[in-house]
């Protein structure tokens, strides 16, 4: 057996009013076609994307090398959608249908479901709802599944079902390719229905097997924002709960944003609110991470401090260091242990070494930054040109004045100090003072200038 899924993305998406195909909008940061591609490549076995709307933009997004595509160029509905992907279905395999747009469901609901699967069991994931308004209904006689009928075909009686089809369904290829050719469209909505294949399965003596899932949040499809929200806020509930599971404190577990992987490294790390965490993000030990911060692919040692209002992209920060408020650390920043930074501070591509602090209103961009300097206000590396980046090296024990150009290439030797105000253009000696500054003049006697 040879388990062969495919995945029904063609949906136009209408009621997602974007011109972005439905399935690539983002839960957690990645297309919702993406969470449902990990669930299935998990399983094993072939996977066919059948899609429509905005096709290309859907493969250029969906990178997974073995992935088979097939096109299905009108929506006449989910049987013709499947029917678009037969042709890679042998009749010995397992065939499990998903749905581009029902991204959070357990890879363990799907192999409870492929297990039940066999010539003579079709598996169907059907689940209990309040308000079942919109799905197929579950028709069961003597407690086993008869059929399955949509909303608008649907009688009065039978809108009273509770039970309703989630679409996902495992079956042998064999028995799916020869209903799938049954097919008719002879229904209210005039579409290929996939769930007529269920009445056509109990005709040929197939059993009909239900799983449920544990959370009916497993099987929630997204047809509108809205219900884009609510799958989102309920991944983000998931990811804190776990974090907190971890010994991590939250200030507000509703108010934390993972969109990627918060690897938790450590104990005693405390995260304010509305910090937002995009791929892999590494915490150690008594991090603490007050409100509005931004981190992106950031690793942070244990102690470090980042203070409100900071954002981290592409950088490490070492032990015992604090960041922030509203510093901005960019892709190469990588700082050693016990290293300041304060407000208003960018830093991109440097190593900074232990000790040092750049407390205000600076930019430092392709710099080695040696111990224990220490950086003036509104120090500003000049190091590019207009074609070409240029390096600064600044030696441990350095004092940099504020105000300071340092127009790169430039060095400036161990234990310098640099006057406030110097646009430097050469290397600075050893232990020396170096200071650029106009001379200051004072004219004795000037007037201000008065009203008539
Ligand atoms: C379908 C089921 C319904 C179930 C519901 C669960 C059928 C006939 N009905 O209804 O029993 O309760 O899902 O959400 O199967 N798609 C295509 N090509 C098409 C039509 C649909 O790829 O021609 C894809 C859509 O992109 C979507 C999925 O199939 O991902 C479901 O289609 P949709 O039209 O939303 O089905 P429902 O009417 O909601
Ligand atoms: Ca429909």
């Amino acid at each position: 057996m040879v388990l062969k899924t495919i995945i029904l993305a063609a949906g136009k998406g209408t009621r997602m009013k974007s011109s972005l195909p439905k399935v690539l909008h983002p839960v957690a940061g990645k297309p919702m076609l993406h969470h449902v591609l990990e669930a299935a490549s998990s399983l094993g076995g072939d996977i066919t994307i059948v899609y429509g709307h905005g096709g290309d933009q859907v493969k250029d997004k969906s990178t997974q090398i073995n992935l088979k595509w097939a096109e299905q160029v009108e929506q006449l509905g989910t049987g013709h959608a499947v029917q678009q992907a037969q042709s890679s279905i042998e009749d010995d395999d397992t065939v499990l249908i998903l749905y581009g747009d029902v991204p959070l469901t357990n890879p363990q609901t799907l192999k409870k479901l492929v297990s039940k699967t066999s010539k003579q069991v079709l598996a169907l994931l059907t689940v209990k709802l309040d308000k079942p308004t919109g799905y197929g209904r579950i028709i069961r006689q003597d407690n086993n599944v008869e059929r399955i009928v949509e909303q608008k075909d649907a009688s009065e009686a039978e809108l009273l079902v509770t039970e309703v089809n989630t679409g996902i369904l495992a079956v042998n290829g064999q028995h799916l390719k020869s209903w799938l050719s049954k097919l008719q469209s002879n229904n209210a909505q005039g579409e290929f229905y996939l769930t007529d294949i269920i009445e056509m399965a109990v005709n040929d003596g197939v059993l009909v097997e239900t799983v449920s899932p544990d959370s009916e949040f497993e099987v929630m499809g997204v047809n509108s924002k809205r219900e884009l929200n609510i799958v989102e806020r309920h991944y983000q509930k998931i990811q804190a709960e776990a974090l907190m599971d971890m010994g991590v404190t939250l200030a507000d577990a509703n108010r934390i944003d993972i969109r990627g992987e918060l690897d938790i490294q450590g104990k005693d790390i405390y995260i304010d609110v509305n910090c937002v965490f995009e791929g892999k993000v590494t915490l150690g030990s008594n991090v603490n991470i007050a409100a509005n911060c931004n981190m992106t692919n950031t690793m942070l040692a244990d102690g470090v401090t980042i203070k409100p209002n900071s954002v981290l992209e592409g950088c490490r920060v070492g032990e015992n260091s604090s960041i922030g408020p509203y510093a901005r650390l960019r892709p190469g920043a990588v700082l050693n242990k016990n290293v300041h930074v304060g407000n208003f501070v960018e830093i991109k591509k440097t190593n900074v070494d232990d000790g040092s602090k750049i407390s205000h209103l600076s930019y430092i961009g392709d710099a080695e930054i040696g111990k224990g300097v220490n950086i003036g206000a509104g120090t500003i590396t000049c190091n590019y040109d207009g074609v070409s980046k240029f390096k600064t090296i600044i030696e441990d024990g350095v004092f940099i004045g504020s105000d300071t150009q340092l127009v790169a290439p430039v060095v400036v030797k161990k234990g310098a100090t640099i006057g406030a105000g110097t646009t430097l253009t050469k290397t600075a000696p050893e232990g020396e003072l170096t200071l650029s500054r106009a001379k200051q003049i004072t004219l004795k006697g000037w007037q201000k200038p008065t009203k008539d």
